[in-house]
């Protein structure tokens, strides 16, 4: 697969994997790779951990689980993150950004707009939406033949100086390679947020996994063989949408637009017809 091929396809897999386990050389081949990554200094501030014990992916999963419910009963989850949430593909295009929750049950659908936009977090457990997200989360976690932590050491990563900031730099390099290459070999790969949300889960899983001290869980991922008959998660949404290209970049200065003929420049991205289906 050529870059813009992968760069093309990569998406986030909310949907269950195949069951058999990741190649050891693909395995291999995804550290190796994110090791590639730039680094300040080339401090190399990351390490990886490929867990793929039943046990312990089935005790992230219930923390996982938890968290996520927890997070939408005491409302934090939507006071934290209602402005991204989309519900008709209209508001969703328009955006250009956000999650479309376009996969609700019948039951739900006409209140599924009252219930993400409530503050109080009691309606979302009244609604039973909380246990449903909660179990699809704790389902998807459990099921996945691999999940992958990162950790970032923290004489590096020191929130609220520079190297706080190059080390979220090499980060987000390290988890877009790795993005990039699951894409180019089919696997999926899903960041699994809400343990890291939650403080005393967290701590449950740095126990779990025996992080030392001196290195500062960031994040986790679940990954797997990608399935293309998988169900969709009974509350399920989609991010095809992007901003329009004019909007998110600015010419020699902030206050100049993209002139013409670099604004309607032909995209070596999409050919025509290409570009995601909206949303
Ligand atoms: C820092 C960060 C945290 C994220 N957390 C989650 C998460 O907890 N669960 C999830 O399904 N996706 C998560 N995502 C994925 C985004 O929702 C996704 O990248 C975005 O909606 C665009 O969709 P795409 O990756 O399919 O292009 C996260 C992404 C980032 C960068």
């Amino acid at each position: 697969m050529d870059l813009l091929e992968a760069i093309r396809k990569r998406k986030t897999t909310n949907t269950p994997f195949r069951p058999e386990r990741i190649s050891d050389e693909h395995k291999r081949l995804l550290i190796e790779a994110a090791a590639r990554a730039p680094s300040h200094f080339n401090s190399q501030p990351w390490r990886f951990i490929v867990i793929e014990d039943r046990e312990r992916i089935a005790q992230i999963a219930d923390i996982a689980g938890d968290s996520m419910k927890r997070l939408m009963d005491d409302g934090a989850f939507v006071a934290r993150y209602r402005r991204y949430f989309r519900f008709d593909a209209r508001e969703s295009i328009a955006a250009g950004s956000g999650i479309y929750v376009d996969n609700v049950p019948a039951a739900l659908r006409p209140m599924v707009r009252l219930v993400f936009s409530e503050p109080v977090g009691s309606l979302l457990s009244k609604f039973g939406v909380s246990t449903i997200l909660g179990n699809d989360q704790r389902n998807i976690v459990r099921s996945a033949p691999m999940l992958l932590a990162i950790t970032l050491d923290r004489q590096e990563y020191r929130p609220g100086e520079l190297s706080g900031l190059y080390a979220s730099i090499t980060l987000g390099a390290v988890i877009q390679t790795l993005w990039l290459v699951t894409t180019a070999l089919n696997i999926g790969m899903q960041f699994i947020s809400t343990p890291l949300e939650v403080a005393a889960n967290k701590a449950r899983i740095v126990a779990l996994l025996k992080i030392p001290e001196a290195h500062e869980l960031v994040a986790i991922f679940r990954m797997g063989y990608k399935d293309p008959n998988a169900a969709r998660n009974t509350i399920d949404w989609t991010s095809n949408q992007r901003k329009p290209f004019t909007e998110l970049a600015h010419y020699n200065d902030w206050e100049t637009p993209l002139p013409e003929p670099l604004a309607s420049a032909r995209s070596l991205l999409w050919g025509d017809g290409e570009a995601p289906a909206e949303p």
